[in-house]
C-alpha cells in the first residue's frame, strides 16, 4: 500500500499556493467564517486578493449554500495580513478529519499565529436570543474523533485563549461565553441530546470548530472562538428548527457581528 500523504506537507503546499495566488507570502492572523459570518470579512481590512478555495491544494468545493468558497487576503489598518477562509469542510461531509482541519493547518503553514474560528450554532441558555454572538470558552468534542494521529498527547487547557476572550470583552463588555459542543450532524440534536449536552456542561451546540481548535493548538496557534447563536437548540426553543431560520438569523445579525469581528481583529 502507498503511504497516505503527510497532512502537514499538504498544508505546506496549500500555503505555497496561497502565497503565489494572493502575492502575500505570510499571514499574521487567520479567520474561518462560519454560517452567518460570511459578510464579516468586509470590515476587517482592505482586500488584497480573493481566490476560489478550489484552486488551493486540498480544499474541496463548499457543500452548502450560505458557506462561501473563497479565500481572501486582507490588510488591516494596522498593517496585519489576515487570511480569511470562507470554505469550511464539515465533519459531517464524511471526508475525514484531515480534510476538516486542512484549512487550519494551511493557515499555520502560511504563518498565522492566531486562529479565529467562527460558526453559527444553537443556544442552550434560554435567555440567549437568536442573532447574538457569544465567545467560546471551552468545548466538548462529541465527534469521537481527533485531528491528532498517533501518540500526540497535547494539553488543551485554555484552548480558547483567555487573553483573547478578555480582549474581545474590552471591545464588547456584553459578550457572554459558553462551552461549545461539537456534534457530528448534519441533523440537529434531539431535545434529549440537548439535555445531555446541558448536563455535561455544554451551552452551545454546533457541527464544527472543536476539531479545528485542537489542530490549531497542535500547530501552536492562539485560538479565539465566536458562535453566532442563530436559534435556540431543540427543546430549549418551543419551535422546530429550520436551516432557513439559521441562515436568516445570520443575515440579520450581519452588521453587528461584522463590526465586532473587525474591531477584535484590529486589536490582535
Ligand atoms: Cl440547534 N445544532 C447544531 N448542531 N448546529 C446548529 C444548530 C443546532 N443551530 C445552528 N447550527
Amino acid at each position: 500500500l502507498d503511504a497516505p500523504a503527510d497532512p502537514f506537507e499538504v498544508a505546506t503546499a496549500a500555503a505555497a499556493d496561497i502565497a503565489r495566488l494572493t502575492g502575500v507570502d505570510r499571514h499574521d492572523i487567520a479567520v474561518t467564517l462560519g454560517s452567518g459570518w460570511g459578510k464579516a470579512a468586509e470590515l476587517i481590512g482592505e482586500t488584497v486578493a480573493e481566490i476560489p478555495a478550489t484552486e488551493v491544494t486540498g480544499f474541496s468545493k463548499p457543500a452548502l449554500a450560505g458557506h462561501v468558497g473563497t479565500i481572501r487576503s486582507l490588510r488591516t489598518e494596522g498593517g496585519k495580513a489576515v487570511l480569511v477562509i470562507g470554505a469550511r469542510t464539515h465533519y459531517y461531509e464524511g471526508h475525514g478529519v484531515r480534510r476538516v482541519v486542512h484549512s487550519v493547518r494551511t493557515a499555520a503553514a502560511a504563518g498565522a499565529k492566531t486562529m479565529v474560528l467562527t460558526n453559527g450554532a444553537g443556544g442552550i441558555k434560554e435567555h440567549w436570543a437568536p442573532g447574538q454572538p457569544v465567545l467560546i470558552s471551552d468545548h466538548l468534542n462529541l465527534t469521537a474523533d481527533s485531528p491528532l494521529e498517533g501518540a500526540t498527547f497535547i494539553d488543551l487547557t485554555d484552548l480558547y485563549s483567555r487573553r483573547l476572550r478578555d480582549l474581545a470583552r474590552e471591545i464588547d463588555p456584553s459578550l457572554d461565553e459558553g462551552v461549545y459542543c461539537q456534534f457530528r450532524g448534519p441533523h440537529y440534536e434531539t431535545p434529549a441530546e440537548v439535555q445531555m449536552a446541558k448536563a455535561m456542561g455544554g451551552h452551545i451546540v454546533g457541527m464544527s470548530t472543536a476539531l479545528e481548535a485542537i489542530a490549531a493548538r497542535q500547530a501552536g496557534m492562539e485560538v479565539l472562538g465566536f458562535s453566532l447563536i442563530t436559534n435556540l437548540a431543540a427543546g430549549i426553543s418551543p419551535d422546530p428548527l429550520s436551516h432557513e431560520e439559521v441562515i436568516d438569523a445570520g443575515r440579520q445579525a450581519e452588521p453587528v457581528i461584522s463590526d465586532l469581528l473587525a474591531r477584535v481583529i484590529g486589536r490582535l
